[in-house]
């Protein structure tokens, strides 16, 4: 029987620090409000020609070398899989600019599944792996969510971050895998509550609808709040159930890291106390696909989280998609 095995994680996160008094200075807003209502205090910004290609570059050679130190061959990486709904550029994709500076040969894609797209990326490798069709798989989740914000909207510009996350994934002979189970779910009839329209410059030979596009992300915040609430919860139990394990099993719940309080509301929801709850949001804000690596590598790094571990993911952004996964990760990894 084949199983997945995560091999290692890494994380490259952008350099400039922007805190809530700075926001204070271009915003009517208050650090007060924005640590009440999101539990942020800083999040991490890209400036001037940084990319999130450059951030997924950073991420991706960062676990390559900590595979590197396993033993792991890099030339064994037989596919790519980039998680990336906010590039700069619509093409060439960003896994393709990876595969180039990793200077490796094979097939590479990007995988858009907003803030969801960690989640997403892991169950098309467990597939692959799976059905033998590929040994050893890299993801890199990386956004530039921060060129996307519209900087005059406070109710959107406060919550986002720019991060980055990679794993390598393989294929084992055991029967120990490490993924024991993921759902995957979309619901495109509230595809309005977080869009980001791209700027388009139609052709002048043939008769257009009048636009007005703006290419920032516009966010219905409390009905998101409330999707994810009445959506979340129960499936994790369900999922639970399908892996014959209880919410005691668990030793980390770790969230998708949009609002402190949603953190909170679904720990509470799902009877999960505080010390097995993994956020970072106070320091970095919503860094959407990568998210939820950042917050697990971070944890290890700083002693939060004891290996080996079960841990409960969720994620949900932009579609609106989301997903649910519960994985296990083995020391040093
Ligand atoms: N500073 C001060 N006041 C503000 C700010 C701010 N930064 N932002 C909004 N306000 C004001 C509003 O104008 C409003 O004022 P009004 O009552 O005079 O009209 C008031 O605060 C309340 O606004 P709400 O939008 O109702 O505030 P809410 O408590 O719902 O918080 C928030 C907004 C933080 C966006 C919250 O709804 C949320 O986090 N929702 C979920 C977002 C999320 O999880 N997104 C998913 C991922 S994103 C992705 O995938 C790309």
């Amino acid at each position: 029987m084949v199983s997945t095995k995560i091999i290692a994680l890494d994380c490259e996160v952008a350099d400039n620090t922007i805190t809530n008094d700075d926001l204070t200075k271009i915003l009517d807003t208050s650090d007060e409000w924005i640590t009440t209502r999101t539990g942020i205090k800083e999040r991490r910004v890209i400036s001037g020609d940084t990319t999130s290609t450059d951030l997924g570059i950073a991420a991706a050679k960062k676990v390559v070398k900590r595979a590197q130190n396993k033993g792991f061959d890099t030339n064994s990486i037989d596919l790519i899989i980039v998680a990336s709904s906010a590039p700069e550029d619509i093409y060439p994709s960003v896994s393709c600019l990876i595969q180039k500076e990793l200077n490796i040969k094979c097939p590479c894609f990007d995988l858009r599944a907003a803030c969801a797209g960690f989640i997403y990326s892991l169950n098309v490798a467990r597939s692959f792996i799976k059905s033998s069709i590929y040994k050893n798989i890299l993801i890199v989740a990386t956004d530039s969510t921060t060129k996307y914000t519209d900087w005059n909207d406070r109710s959107t510009c406060v919550l986002f971050g720019d991060g980055a996350g990679a794993a390598i994934i393989s294929s084992c002979d055991d029967s120990d895998d490490d993924i024991l189970g993921v759902e995957l779910m979309t619901d495109g009839s509230v595809a309005d509550f977080i869009t980001l329209k791209a700027q388009r410059d139609p052709s002048p030979l043939v008769n257009q609808r009048e636009t007005d596009i703006k290419p920032y992300i516009q966010m219905k915040g409390r009905e998101v709040y409330k999707f994810v609430m009445q959506l979340i919860p129960p499936k994790l139990e369900e999922l639970l159930d399908k892996t014959n394990l209880k919410i005691e099993d668990i030793d980390y719940f770790v969230p998708h890291q949009s609002n402190q309080r949603m953190i909170d509301a679904l720990a509470q929801r799902l009877n999960i106390p505080p010390e097995k709850v993994v956020s970072n949001i106070e320091n970095y804000g919503n860094m959407s696909a990568a998210s939820i690596i950042v917050a697990i590598r971070e944890s290890i790094d700083n002693n939060k989280i004891k290996l080996p571990a079960k841990f409960m993911l969720s994620a949900f952004g932009a579609g609106m998609t989301a997903a649910n996964a519960i994985i296990k990760l083995d020391k040093n990894v």
